[in-house]
């Protein structure tokens, strides 16, 4: 399958992973972490799956686990920009945002600098060369953005999971869990002055991985592949019980897999807003699909990049071959 618009892919890609780990961000960072075409340049935290202190201590732990403890980890926000954090997904994730495994306390700490601030320095001290992955709600990305003018001209792109352009949300019967979370913030991302490429609801539920396929992922023998089956049989079970089905719908590894192969993708291209009003509709990602040029309240908003369709089996083994490693 071809992606419609994508010219020129680096061959090795810069990338910031911000993020609420959480089950499916610990596959997407080792995902990122065992591709020799990513290079993994800082990681962020963020609320969501848990709270900031608890996602801070898993992205060193998971990083840990991969040996990867020289990439910096920088603590973001604890709460969305404008609202209260609506709480913990402890039915999905655990309470400890890792299928309830007692991962012992990291051994290592996060640095010095908020996220959002670890985000601007970075990016602007190597201009054009570092894509954003957000893979959470997206508090810190958009106050980077508010912070630094020139941030979004100075990214490479943003690649995102997040939203729901075409098919029904998870969180509420509407909206995505990362967007719903802080509609505020998402409404700039999908604003920035870069390419941004949405990996949403409509393409992660496309992305299935069954039994057998966890099983393979059980089945390997190096530590995060380990930790990996320790936490998915969480996520099985959470699949099982509430949507009964035997298998997990991938949501953030979409992301990586975006980064690493954009091809394997259907895409189509709508500037993107976002409902930030306090109806039944908050969190709701609405692409302007049928629209005039001065159409509000998407005039003059950027077309972000959404993604619809997958070849899910060559993701899978683009995925398991990384995790296998
Ligand atoms: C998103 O919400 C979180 O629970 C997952 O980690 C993923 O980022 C899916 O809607
Ligand atoms: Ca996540």
């Amino acid at each position: 399958m071809l992606s419609s618009g994508v010219v020129e892919w680096p061959m090795t890609r810069k990338i910031i992973i911000d993020t609420d780990p959480g089950i499916d961000d610990a596959m997407a960072i080792f995902f990122a972490l065992a591709s020799p075409e990513i290079e993994v340049v800082g990681v962020t935290t963020i609320f969501g799956n848990a709270h900031t202190d608890v996602t801070t201590r898993n992205a060193l732990s998971l990083l840990e686990i991969a040996e990867r403890s020289d990439i910096p980890v920088a603590a973001g926000a604890s709460k969305p920009i404008s609202s209260e954090f609506r709480g913990p997904a402890a039915s999905v994730h655990g309470e400890d945002g890792q299928g309830n495994v007692g991962l012992p306390a990291p051994k290592t700490q996060p640095i010095e600098k908020r996220a959002c601030d670890f985000i601007v320095e970075t990016v602007m001290d190597d201009p054009g060369a570092i894509t954003l992955v957000p893979i959470g709600p997206l508090t810190n990305i958009a106050t980077a953005l508010e912070m630094e003018p020139r941030l979004g001209e100075a990214l490479g792109g943003i690649v995102l999971m997040g939203g729901n352009a075409f098919v029904p949300g998870n969180a509420t019967p509407v909206a995505e869990a990362n967007i719903v979370n802080d509609p505020e913030a998402a409404d700039i991302v999908f604003g920035a002055a870069c390419p941004v490429s949405m990996c949403g609801l409509d393409v992660t539920e496309k992305h299935f991985m069954d039994g057998e396929t966890l099983d393979r992922i059980a089945s390997y023998s190096n530590r995060r592949a380990r930790h990996l089956s320790a936490i998915l049989s969480w996520y099985r079970d959470f699949y099982r019980e509430w949507m009964n089905i035997d298998g997990i719908y991938v949501h953030d590894s979409t992301a990586i897999a975006y980064v690493l192969d954009p091809t394997l993708f259907e895409t189509v291209k709508h500037p993107v807003r976002v409902d930030t009003t306090a109806g039944i509709s908050r969190g709701k990602t609405w692409p302007a699909v049928r629209r005039s040029a001065d159409e509000r309240p998407w005039e003059g908003r950027p077309d972000v990049t959404i993604c619809t369709g997958i070849d899910s089996a060559a993701a899978t083994e683009l995925e398991l071959s990384a995790l296998s490693r």
